[in-house]
């Protein structure tokens, strides 16, 4: 039994101390499923909220930058951090489409497949890779985590609707794609290259960007350093300026209307 299911079968408040607030919990300092830096870190993010249930969400990141993905051990390194049960956190691993339960490739490919992409050829793009990979949805071609393995999966809207039809690597966006650049660009993948991504910091990898995600820059200054808004999407705001339209002003502060009266 690992430490971490013995954590958990503690129950969520035996054996961690008074305040996880004051000091590393027990679990964190003698937990074998992740090494010392991963524990600090998880240490880290309980320390930046009120309730230490609120670092689930990053904390499973964290794991998933390990791992490539939430494993069963993960749900339990997570549930004796935050004093939950394993229930509590594959509730949530389970619910959100970013936490992978399948370990993923050294890169994530998300093709958008929601309405707008899907008529301007997201639909044609997953299907091209999918062929090209050999992978069904959610499938990984190469050895998870081994360089340039790739992980295919189908998104729904990636909020990029102005450059449909779009795809992610890792989180990163690849604009107005067609099944020829979207190959080439897998293909790039598979022998180890990183093309630049359209919009946002270069491309790294699928653990680097959850590290990231669980809130640890791994380069704050390079993460920013990317061609940021772009100009199809400034162009609303562009119009507004020559038109002389602007938002109202924002309020000192917003009045909370009072609850109607139960009947
Ligand atoms: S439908 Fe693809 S980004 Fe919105």
């Amino acid at each position: 039994m690992t430490q971490a299911h013995q954590a958990h079968r503690s129950g969520p408040a035996e054996g961690h101390g008074v305040s996880r607030r004051l000091g590393v919990p027990e679990f964190l300092r003698t937990g074998t499923v992740f090494d010392e830096v991963t524990r600090a870190r998880a240490a880290e993010l309980v320390g930046r909220y009120p309730q230490s249930r609120s670092a689930l969400l990053p904390l499973l990141h964290l794991v998933q930058s390990v791992e490539g993905f939430v494993s069963q051990d993960g749900i339990d390194f997570c549930a004796g951090t935050l004093g939950l049960t394993a229930a509590e956190v594959s509730a949530v691993a389970t619910f959100y489409t970013m936490y992978k339960r399948q370990p993923c490739g050294e890169h994530l490919v998300s093709v958008c497949t929601n309405t707008l992409c899907a008529v301007l050829g997201g639909d044609a793009i997953h299907r091209t890779l999918s062929d090209h990979l050999g992978v069904a949805d959610n499938g990984t071609a190469g050895v998870p985590g081994a360089p340039g393995s790739v992980t295919l999966e189908s998104a729904e809207c990636l909020a990029a609707c102005d450059h449909g039809p779009v795809l992610q690597v890792d989180y990163e966006f690849y604009d107005r794609q067609s099944p020829d650049s979207a190959l080439d660009l897998v293909t790039a993948l598979q022998r180890g290259e990183r093309p630049a991504p359209t919009r946002g910091a270069p491309l790294t990898d699928f653990r680097t960007a959850e590290l990231e995600i669980a809130g640890f820059p791994v380069d704050p200054v390079t993460a920013v350093a990317g061609p940021s808004a772009s100009v199809e999407t400034l162009r609303g705001n562009e119009l507004a300026e020559r038109t002389g339209q602007s938002a109202p002003p924002m309020p000192d502060h917003h009045e909370i209307p009072p609850l109607p009266e139960k009947k």
